[in-house]
């Protein structure tokens, strides 16, 4: 079996973070989005990955090439983003007429997807979609089951919900859905959805099987979901300090990487602090990722997601936020004293 895992498109609900970063490159618990999907792939035997790229293709492959997978991965351009049932197509020579799962590259699975792969192999039906309950169904693709079970029609955010099953971006498949993108129409959004193309294998005749996702599932469109991704997935870190601490408080389950000093502060977990970090004089507290080479001073930071490179010095306490790369924060200590501003297009503050 095949994967294919989807890092394209350009992630307009996560501006302004996605004007510079893919947005399955954002990182949950200090590792790309993408990374839990290509590790859930591996973990199910599958050795022979494509990844779709999109708008910033050479940042995905640099990223994904920075690691040393157990699979080969192979990258496909994807031109437009013009719907996952067009990515399909765009893979056909990939493919190469075996069967596959399809990844969205920015949905978290707590499960993994072993349970689901050998479902699709004992079942052997034409797909099997995965999906899950969840309280705003409008916002997906939903799924109407019949009384066994079996899937009996999709639509896609339909603004009267059939039902509370969402689908999961994991979706398995026989080579036939690529005779199904084939046959399907733009729709309103002017996407090929793979909703209606897996609506085809039903309408043409073909078996499509339902697979139910019992932890928790995250699809990170939105920067609400980046920041209830990082408290599952910090619900689930162990504990480990590969750095310096002086004088401070580690209480909690709390990672810190190498090269990292914290001095005269608390740390409480959950949370993670990457390499090279100076954190002094601060409080970091609970589902709080700091990514590498960051500095932090005289400041309270809890329920948050600080990215790469990002200085804090004296800026008060910040709760559930979610700040860039080489972000700078700090408080003003000239005059006229006021908030100065320097942010991009798109971008979202409380005071
Ligand atoms: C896509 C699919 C939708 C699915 C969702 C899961 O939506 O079209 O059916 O429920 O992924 O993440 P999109 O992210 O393109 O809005």
């Amino acid at each position: 079996m095949k994967a294919l895992i989807l890092s394209g498109g350009h992630g307009t609900r996560l501006r302004p973070l996605t004007y510079s970063q893919q947005k399955q490159l954002i990182p949950v618990a200090n590792k790309p989005v993408l990374f839990y999907a290509i590790e859930d792939v591996i973990e199910a035997g599958i050795k022979d990955i494509g990844i779709i790229v999109g708008p910033n293709k050479e940042q995905v492959m640099e990223t994904v090439n920075s690691v040393d997978w157990d699979a080969e991965i192979e990258f496909i351009y994807q031109g437009e983003p013009k719907g996952l049932a067009h990515a399909i197509l765009v893979a056909e020579e990939f493919l190469d007429n075996e069967e596959f799962v399809m990844y969205l590259g920015d949905n978290i699975l707590r499960g993994g997807i072993v349970d689901h792969a050998n479902k699709f192999k004992e079942l052997n039906p034409d797909s099997l979609i995965l999906l899950t309950e969840v309280d705003e169904p409008q916002r997906f693709g939903v799924a109407e089951l019949d009384e066994n079970g079996r899937v009996k029609k999709l639509v896609e955010k339909p603004k009267v919900p059939p039902s509370n099953y969402a689908l999961v971006g994991v979706y398995f498949f026989k080579p036939i859905i690529i005779e199904a993108c084939k046959n399907i129409k733009p729709s309103w959004r002017n996407e090929l959805e793979i909703t209606d193309a897996i609506q085809w294998l039903i309408d043409n005749g073909y078996r499509v099987e339902a697979s139910i996702v019992e932890g928790w599932w995250k699809d990170t469109g939105k920067p609400e979901d980046i920041l209830e991704a990082n408290r599952l997935i910090l619900d689930d870190i162990q504990p480990k300090n590969e750095g310096k601490a002086e004088n401070s408080r580690i209480m909690g389950r709390v990672v810190i990487e190498s090269g990292t000093v914290i001095k005269d502060s608390v740390i409480k977990g959950p949370c993670v602090v990457g390499k090279n970090c100076r954190i002094v004089n601060s409080y970091i507290g609970p589902y709080t990722s700091i990514g590498n080479n960051c500095e932090i001073e005289g400041t309270e930071i809890e329920d948050s997601v600080i990215m790469d490179g990002s200085k804090i010095i004296n800026a008060g306490r910040f709760v559930e936020s979610l700040i860039g790369r080489n972000v700078k924060i700090q408080e003003c200590n000239s005059k006229p004293r006021g908030y100065r501003f320097i942010v991009g297009d798109n971008s979202d503050i409380v005071l």
